[in-house]
């Protein structure tokens, strides 16, 4: 815990940093943070997120920098991976090099983990991981996980879209699916892809193309561009996240095509998750939107909990699921039933 003393003439030669230079206020766009709690026995997190692609991001790490950031009691340091697994590895190495007493990892794809969290294994440091997961054969490289179900997420969609198309007798080979992804190789990707591609083979749907977008805006846009002159009949597009939703619906309103849930009357009609970002919100109150799954990115106090309780010497559950909701503002669909348990859809 007096590790971080350590760190200190490290913060000399540390190029980013603090949002608004001269502020003392982290921000979830700087590359590096280091905050010192100023007490002896201060525990020192090191927190490796994988990049600030969307909105979502941003809100998660917001969270974390809060949890643990000035005023939190903790020692902090903070490093942006900028969707590279390669420097998510590098500043795992510097954090276990510096002693930092907890590792958390917000891992930005499943593969290619086992060498890196051997090493924190090695000198003992007990590693947390958030948000995605990683793929490792021996599950005790790391204490536990906290995040989202995302192929619950995912089958929570497809079961909206069965239940509105099915109200408005639309047949399931009248449904032609295009599902732009995120980055691939992530665990939000992979559920809700597999969510979707399980429901569109169970109900017959046709289900033209998967491509991924990285989870960002502008990938969005020019993924749904290239489908939209690739196939004349998209009438559903999957967004694996609201930043794509926004870029995708950019995408076919240039086209001089309508967004909206009527796609009997050839609208297209776009679904998303997250829930985080303003714009989507807002085009799901106007339909442009049809449904939204929730994500919710506040993890900062929930990793705060389970370091508490190891530090307790307590044994956390290993996987630790969020509760989520459904949103949508079209009429017709108020509740859906997945693997035998009911959820509202709650309006928007
Ligand atoms: O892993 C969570 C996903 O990552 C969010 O849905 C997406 O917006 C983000 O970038």
């Amino acid at each position: 815990m007096k590790k971080f003393l350590k760190l200190i003439p490290l913060l000399l030669l540390i190029p980013t940093v603090l949002a608004g230079c001269g502020s003392s206020i982290p921000s979830e766009n700087s590359e590096e943070i280091m905050q010192d709690s100023k007490a002896d026995d201060a525990i020192t997190v090191g927190f490796s997120q994988l990049g600030a692609e969307s909105d979502w991001r941003s809100a998660n790490t917001d969270s974390m920098l809060k949890a643990f950031g000035e005023g939190s009691g903790y020692n902090l340091i903070y490093k942006n991976g900028q969707q590279k697994q390669a420097n998510q590895i590098t500043a795992i190495r510097m954090f276990i090099q510096q002693e930092v007493d907890y590792i958390v990892l917000a891992p930005s794809t499943e593969d290619g983990w086992e060498t890196v969290l051997s090493e924190a294994r090695e000198a003992d440091i007990p590693v947390i991981l958030v948000d995605r997961r990683v793929n490792t054969a021996d599950k005790n490289l790391y204490s536990c996980w906290v995040g989202s179900d995302f192929e619950l997420e995912g089958k929570k969609m497809a079961a909206w879209i069965k239940a509105y198309t099915e109200g408005v007798g639309i047949a399931p080979e009248d449904i032609h699916i295009v599902n732009i992804q995120g980055n691939i190789g992530s665990t939000a990707q992979i559920g809700r892809t597999r969510g979707l591609a399980n429901a569109a083979r169970d109900n017959g749907w046709d289900l033209m193309a998967e491509v991924s977008g990285d989870f960002t805006e502008n990938r969005g846009r020019e993924v749904m561009a290239a489908l939209l002159k690739r196939f004349d009949n998209i009438n559903v597009v999957y967004c694996e996240n609201d930043n794509m939703a926004i870029g995708a619906i950019d995408a076919i309103e240039s086209a001089g095509r309508k967004v909206g849930s009527d796609i009997g009357n050839g609208e297209i009609m776009v679904v998303s998750f997250d829930g985080v970002n303003e714009t989507a919100l807002e085009y799901a109150s106007q339909g442009k939107i049809s449904c939204i799954a929730e994500c919710n990115p506040l993890h900062g106090p929930r990793v705060r909990g389970l370091i508490e309780m190891l530090q307790r010497g307590e044994i956390p559950e290993k996987f630790n699921y969020v509760d989520e909701k459904l949103f949508s503002s079209v009429p017709g669909v108020d509740a859906i039933v997945v693997d035998g348990k009911t959820y509202k859809v709650e309006r928007k």
